[in-house]
């Protein structure tokens, strides 16, 4: 698909705001798991502020934080056991959001409630739904599998990022960037010189690239290098990247030694990593960029894994600065629009995927329906 170079992609500030900016039935990812413990955990998620919770039976929990009394954010409390218990005047709340103990009376207004969110552990990641909880299946959590996988050593990290999450999904489905961004690590001239493949079905876009016979960027070089036990010449790199709607990508990236089949799909003369990436919106204008980088080679080298993970940050460091910069810079031209060229054709799917999930929430069509 070649869009069209005049079509905008960024509305302007004020059509910006008049719709959600994105779906409420969708699982986003709040925190790694290990973040969640016997303690509150406020979290902004989809623009609604929530606390999370792990219950005394390790089950992890989601409420609105906002008291049901006067308000006050149930994260400034406490938990005892299972229960929450408001730091203002002491009304407590069970896992489920119900007021189970009001102050000074015996009885308890059995409205006294605060909502609580779907939750699901999965793939290293405390999910919620802020939608409808009637439409919250499980089975609709992005795959990530790799991020636990005993066949893959991942790790990763969350980054707050003040910029709209459609940015860093912009940056994702256009590896180009690797050329200007990440010359010193990932970047080469063949990135942004490759063709590339988009296709698209009703929930996904994926993005094909592959580089035949090219010198390795640094990074993969190295890693390449390391695993064969020899000096490397020239390699197939390949980089697919998968748009899963609403907000989660997954490249499956590597190398391999040139004319030993990668293409064709035998990658044994090669080294394979998958980026995991899940971008929770927060607001229109910041996101929490939850990555994770998994390899599939020396497995129990946990100083390897932690290597990857401190590279792989220092690169998204600079995807930081960059998005970050972005952000300012539509703030400061509100009403310009967005130009698109061909490398932003899987973006343009992944925006148009998201418009549709959102389209389906408004109102006058869930009424049709
Ligand atoms: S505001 Fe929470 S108990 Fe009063
Ligand atoms: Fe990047």
């Amino acid at each position: 698909m070649t869009p069209s170079p005049t079509q905008p992609a960024y509305p302007p500030v004020s059509e910006r705001f008049a719709r959600p900016d994105w779906p409420n039935n969708a699982w986003y990812a709040a925190a790694w798991d290990v973040e969640v413990k016997h303690a509150l955990l406020p979290r902004m998620i989809a623009g609604r502020r929530i606390v999370l919770f792990r219950r005394t039976d390790g089950v992890p929990a989601a409420l609105n934080d906002a008291c049901w009394h006067r308000l006050l954010p149930l994260s400034q409390g406490r938990l005892d056991g299972d229960a929450v218990v408001c730091g203002y005047h002491g009304l407590r709340y069970d896992s489920h959001g119900r007021c189970v103990h009001m102050p000074s009376q015996d009885t308890i207004n059995p409205a006294a409630r605060v909502p609580a969110l779907p939750v699901v552990e999965r793939h290293r990641f405390v999910w919620v739904w802020p939608g409808d909880p009637a439409l919250a299946d499980p089975a609709l959590v992005p795959d990530l599998h790799w991020n636990h996988d005993p066949a893959w050593a991942a790790d990763g990290r969350t980054i707050p990022v003040a910029c709209n999450y459609k940015l860093v999904l912009d940056n994702l489905m256009d590896l180009t960037h690797e050329t200007f961004v990440h010359g010193s690590t990932i970047g080469q001239a063949a990135v942004a010189e490759a063709p590339f493949t988009t296709t698209h079905g009703p929930n996904m876009v994926q993005v094909a690239r592959w580089m035949i016979g090219i010198e390795p960027p640094p990074f993969w070089g190295n890693q390449l290098q390391r695993q064969l036990g020899r000096p490397v010449g020239l390699v197939d790199r390949w980089q697919i990247i998968r748009f899963e709607a609403p907000c989660t990508i997954t490249i499956d990236v590597g190398v391999a030694v040139t004319g030993t089949g990668a293409p064709e799909g035998d990658r044994s003369q090669g080294v394979n990593g998958f980026v995991l990436n899940t971008i929770t919106p927060e607001t229109e204008t910041t996101c929490l960029y939850h990555w994770a980088f998994a390899r599939n080679y020396r497995l129990t080298e946990q100083s390897l894994t932690t290597e990857l993970r401190e590279g792989v940050a220092g690169i998204f460091r600079e995807d930081e600065i960059i998005l970050e910069a972005q952000q300012k810079a539509i703030d400061a031209n509100s009403g310009k629009t967005f130009y698109n060229i061909n490398i932003d054709a899987g973006a343009v799917w992944a925006r148009q995927l998201i418009d549709r999930l959102v389209d389906r929430e408004q109102p006058s069509k869930v009424a049709a329906e």
